[in-house]
């Protein structure tokens, strides 16, 4: 009898993020594929004899081919395995799990999705403000910063933000160049935002600004993502005093 592929979502970091069925699995795993982004905390529940194997882009080099990952989910589970795709965050945002549940259900594996908290959510529980806030925000936006490449903001995202709506960006690359962008097509400058990096993790942080400031930011380190919005505007005023447009946050 053929094995099963559980693609997990791993949560934004903090290993207390991990869902009670995403632990179990986990548990009983016989292979983990698993990216970069899942530290070594979630993968000490991995029990010992299992086979574990980084897949993420630093593996191997540059890029571990999306081709390959489907290869040996399919070889695993094939061999019988109960076998476990982990990514970061909920497996179904932005982490090729389309793709990967195509080859399954094109190979007749059986598969399970079990969800995460995604990195967005992460970094807003961390910062204190909602996504949605009934007061500012009636819709929240999830985007890739990948969708901005060739020079222009994509058009919704000018259209979201200057009807109010939230807007989180992962994978934003360069902040300045994004800020710009968004200033050019017509955002206001004076919309609030923040980059937050490592969001649930000890060495969190979040930098808060206008998008007009964020144009002339330093690098943050990574992973990392930023949210556009007046809802950020909210958790900024907040805190403490002179620093109120920006500061940094730190467990
Ligand atoms: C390939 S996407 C995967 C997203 C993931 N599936 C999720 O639901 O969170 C990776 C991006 O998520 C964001 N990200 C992941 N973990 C993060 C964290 N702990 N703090 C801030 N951003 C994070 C970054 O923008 C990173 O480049």
């Amino acid at each position: 009898m053929s094995g099963k592929v559980y693609l997990v979502g791993a949560g934004p970091g903090d290993p207390e993020l991990l869902t009670v069925k995403a632990a179990r699995v986990l548990r009983a795993a016989e292979v983990v594929l698993h990216d970069d982004l899942v530290g070594p905390e979630v993968l000490n529940l991995v029990r010992p004899g299992a086979e574990v194997q980084s897949v993420g882009k630093r593996a191997g080099g540059s890029h571990f081919p999306q081709e390959e990952i489907h290869r040996l989910m399919i070889a695993h589970a094939r061999a019988g395995k109960r076998v476990v795709r982990l990514k970061g965050g909920d497996p179904l945002l932005f982490g090729r799990a389309g793709e990967e549940m195509e080859a399954l259900r094109a190979a007749g594996i059986r598969f399970e999705v079990v969800s995460g908290v995604t990195a967005g959510l992460g970094a807003a529980a961390m910062a204190g403000f909602s996504l949605t806030d009934r007061r500012m925000a009636s819709s929240v936006l999830l985007v890739s910063g990948h969708s901005c490449k060739g020079g222009n903001a994509a058009p919704d995202w000018v259209a979201a933000l200057q009807s109010g709506a939230t807007l989180v960006v992962y994978m934003p690359g360069d902040h300045r160049k994004l800020a710009k962008l968004l200033v050019e097509a017509g955002v206001t400058g004076t919309i609030p935002c923040a980059v937050i990096a490592n969001a649930s993790l000890p060495n969190e942080r979040a930098e808060y600004s206008v998008l007009s400031e964020l144009m002339q930011a330093s690098a943050v380190d990574k992973p990392n993502l930023l949210v556009i919005g007046a809802v950020v505007g909210r958790a900024a005023a907040g805190r403490s005093g002179a620093e109120a447009r920006r500061e940094l946050v730190s467990r």
